[in-house]
């Protein structure tokens, strides 16, 4: 029996799509265990690229199950899509996909209440896929269940309950038009019938094969920058893509957990609003977003690049102990002649010791940066650490010792392909 964790070590794109889809090969069961379709995980391999949103990114190899259990926020429109996408494009799902009967559900008003307070001073710049509404109903308890498509009746009177209240909201607050309660209630229903083969109960399924001595990738979405809890709040997402997040999302205990790790990009992006320590707003923030075609995989916007942040780093693997990391993107570097990585902040002249805990302090730190030299060269075809670059071996070895955690993979090109042990 074995459960790995693979998280974000960032602010989410890191590439934890390929890195899943790799590990995947030696893996039984791939499961998210948050976050919904505000996820955009991409796969390239064979000269085809798939971006999936809301199932797990095993699914591109016939013989791995895959789970979307319960800590995850269903949006029916954007999981049909992505099962129709992928049988257009030859994947089948028939007895491979499991969708938890306590997964809640993404509404129309979730969508158009994230879209609303969007429009707002003091924006997050979500993904505007509902994610936050879907989960305050969820706190509320007020949330409506993938098990609640069951009881159609029931079903009808919870969405006229909350629609009779969202509406009140939208209008007065947003001046939005009120939503038809008999057409979304036709939808819902419409859906349960689409995803009844997929639906069960995934917490039985993942713990019995945790039994049987099965082998878990939990699949984290986001990143731990981007953490409810433990992220640079507000400006974060909704769940709890740090480990931990993990049993709560699935089921399954603590002591199920044999590792954790992260995935890391040789430097740092990060799309929407908040605090961004090392990010440059200048041709060399140009540079590795046109190298790195740093463009969201959800919604297409630009992503703030920046150089490799350690302090923040460092809290991310103390936070979801990370045992070992993924590195990513290691290629798009080449385009520099130097590389900076910050080693610390300071604030008011002071080296700050841990990393701070509300956003504004840190949108005020200075970092500290060293510089090492960049290689300047192409790194395709390259499938040995020893025979990289001596400067991409000295940057890799750097970001160890800095960060004190072994570096197992890295990866050099979108490909299935270019990733090799270290
Ligand atoms: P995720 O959300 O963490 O799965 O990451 P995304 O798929 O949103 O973003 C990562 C992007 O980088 C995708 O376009 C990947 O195809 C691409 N990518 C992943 N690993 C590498 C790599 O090693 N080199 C390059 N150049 N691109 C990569
Ligand atoms: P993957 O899994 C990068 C960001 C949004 C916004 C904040 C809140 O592909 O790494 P939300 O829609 O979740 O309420 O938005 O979180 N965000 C992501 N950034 N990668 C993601 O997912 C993200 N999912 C949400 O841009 O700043
Ligand atoms: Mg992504």
């Amino acid at each position: 029996m074995s459960v790995c964790i693979i998280v974000g070590a960032q602010w989410g794109d890191e590439g934890k799509g390929k890195i899943v889809d790799m590990l995947s090969e030696q893996a039984n069961i791939v499961a998210r265990y948050q976050g919904g379709a505000n996820a955009g995980h991409t796969i390239v391999f064979d000269g085809k690229t798939y971006i999936l949103h809301l199932i797990p990114s095993g699914i591109l190899h016939p013989a791995t199950q895959c789970v979307i259990g319960n800590g995850v926020v269903i949006d029916p429109v954007a999981l049909m899509e992505e099962i129709h996408m992928l049988e257009g494009m030859g994947i089948s799902i028939e007895g491979r996909l499991h969708i938890s009967h306590k997964a809640h559900l993404i509404m129309p008003y979730h969508k158009m209440m994230d879209a609303a307070r969007e429009k707002q001073a003091g924006s997050i710049g979500t993904t505007g896929r509902g994610i936050g509404p879907a989960y305050n109903d969820k706190a509320l308890r007020i949330g409506i269940r993938i098990v609640d498509l069951l009881d159609r009746e029931a079903l009808g009177e919870k969405i006229r309950t909350n629609l009779a209240e969202k509406n009140q909201i939208l209008r007065a607050l947003y001046d939005v038009e009120p939503l038809d309660v008999d057409a979304m209630i036709d939808e819902y229903v419409a859906f349960d019938t689409q995803i009844d083969p997929y639906i069960t109960d995934t917490t039985t399924l993942l713990n019995n094969a945790l039994k049987d001595g099965k082998h878990v990738l939990a699949e984290g979405a986001q990143g731990a920058l981007l953490d409810l809890d433990h992220g640079t709040y507000p400006f974060v997402t909704s769940s709890n893509p740090t480990s931990g997040g993990a049993c709560t999302g699935l089921g399954i205990p603590p002591t199920s957990i044999t590792s954790v790790m992260g995935v890391v990009k040789a430097y740092s992006t990060r799309v929407g609003n908040g605090p961004f320590p090392t990010e440059l707003e200048d041709a060399t923030g140009e540079l590795l977003r046109a190298e790195g075609h740093e463009f969201g995989a959800t919604t297409g916007r630009s992503r703030r690049c920046g150089w490799l942040d350690v302090p923040a780093l460092r809290y991310s693997i103390m936070v979801n102990g990370i045992s070992e990391i993924a590195l990513t993107k290691l290629d798009v570097l080449g385009a520099l002649d130097e590389l900076k990585i910050c080693t610390g902040y300071t604030l008011d002249g002071k080296t700050l010791k841990s990393f701070p805990a509300d956003a504004q302090t840190l949108s005020r730190v200075t970092c500290e940066y060293v510089t090492l030299p960049g290689w300047r060269s192409s790194l395709d075809g390259i499938m040995a650490f020893a025979d990289l670059p001596q400067a991409a071996q000295e940057y890799v070895n750097t970001i160890e010792q800095l960060l004190d955690t072994r570096v197992v993979w890295v990866s050099t090109s979108p490909n299935r392909e270019d990733t090799f042990k270290k």
